[in-house]
């Protein structure tokens, strides 16, 4: 049944394996949203093939992302968890946004300019329209707020403008979202070229930290974190590394900057990114433990996709009705 509560939205690609930047900037915010909204959270696997993936393994982390959703809080039976491509709604809803989508816009996203660059040998036309896909993710559910990291606002702004549009067009079909970008930990950079986003797909290993990454793992790829030849535990702009390992233990302990800087005053690199590994290494181990029982049980994971994925379809047709009646598109 409809409630009147407002609604959250959100998504994460099941592209690799899961860094603590998705856990930081996205997921782990999700949960706040549970008690008082209506809540989607979508393992966006439509999207993932817009580069080429290797099925068995686009397969497993689809399982894997979903459940690492769980582990990191998200109680199924209080929030829809479902997987993109189990509701065809998506792709019909784009398919019509595509129509009121226009090239010029499409082609200032930064995402898709980085994307073209990195994969020249494949600038598929679902690379193209990407945000289209996005905007009707989140325009299905007439969501009020989508929780994402920095590098996703540009995103929920086409969808805010695609809406508008829509709206103007077709008054009163789509709710206009708000991205959501939580002050600390919306972007999380590379452990060792800072002024790079920290990126599952990055092939260095030593820059990016995963969820799943064991302790000794987590510590040592901090204590081999970039840093610079001075030796003060401070943010600064000039201190890209630091300021980021500083970022990350905020978001971890809660603790401010200002509180991080005094308790490291006089300390030494080496005991700062120690202490950044241990406190990371404690977060993780919970969700880490929780997501290992959750994953041997693949009957309990389809139960929740299949329940989820029913009640996401129940919305998306509602929306998707309305938005066909509006067009003009002949019902039966
Ligand atoms: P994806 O799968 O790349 O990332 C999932 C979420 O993690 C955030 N994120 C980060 N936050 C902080 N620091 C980082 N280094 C970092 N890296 C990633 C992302 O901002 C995102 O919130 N297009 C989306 C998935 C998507 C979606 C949606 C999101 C599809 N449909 C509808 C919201 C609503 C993406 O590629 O996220």
């Amino acid at each position: 049944m409809l409630d009147n509560r407002q609604v959250s939205f959100s998504g994460v690609q099941p592209s690799g394996n899961l860094t603590i930047g998705n856990y930081l900037g996205a997921i782990k915010n999700f949960p706040y949203y549970t008690e008082n909204y209506k809540c989607f959270y979508c393992v966006v696997d439509e999207h993932a093939i817009t580069v080429r993936q290797i099925p068995a393994e686009l397969r497993r982390r689809t399982y894997e992302t979903l459940a690492l959703y769980i582990a990191c809080g998200l109680d199924p039976e209080k929030n829809t968890l479902y997987v993109q491509s189990h509701v065809p709604a998506h792709a019909e809803l784009a398919w019509i946004l595509n129509c009121f989508s226009m090239f010029g816009e499409l082609s200032r996203m930064t995402q898709f300019k980085d994307k073209s660059a990195k994969h020249a040998d494949n600038i598929n036309a679902g690379l193209f329209t990407y945000p289209v896909l996005m905007a009707a993710d989140i325009l299905l559910y007439q969501a009020d707020v989508v929780p994402v990291g920095v590098d996703q606002k540009q995103h929920v702004e086409l969808t805010r403008d695609i809406a508008d549009r829509f709206n103007q067009l077709y008054p009163g079909t789509f709710t206009v979202p708000q991205p959501i970008i939580s002050t600390s930990g919306a972007k999380i950079m590379s452990l060792q070229e800072p002024d790079k986003k920290m990126s599952k797909s990055d092939p260095n290993e030593n820059a990016v930290v995963r969820i799943l990454d064991d302790r000794d793992t987590v510590i040592r790829k901090f204590r081999r974190a970039v840093t610079d030849s001075d030796s003060e535990i401070r943010v600064s702009e000039d201190k890209p590394g630091v300021s980021n390992l500083i970022t990350i233990l905020s978001c971890v302990t809660g603790k401010t900057h200002d509180e991080i800087e005094r308790e490291f005053d006089g300390q030494g690199y080496a005991e700062f990114k120690a202490a950044v590994g241990e406190a990371c290494a404690d977060m993780l181990a919970p969700v880490q433990e929780r997501y290992k029982e959750l994953l041997a049980d693949r009957g309990y994971l389809e139960s929740v996709m299949k329940k989820g994925a029913e009640e996401a379809a129940y919305y998306a047709r509602k929306t998707l009705s309305k938005v066909r009646r509006k067009l003009g598109f002949v019902s039966l």
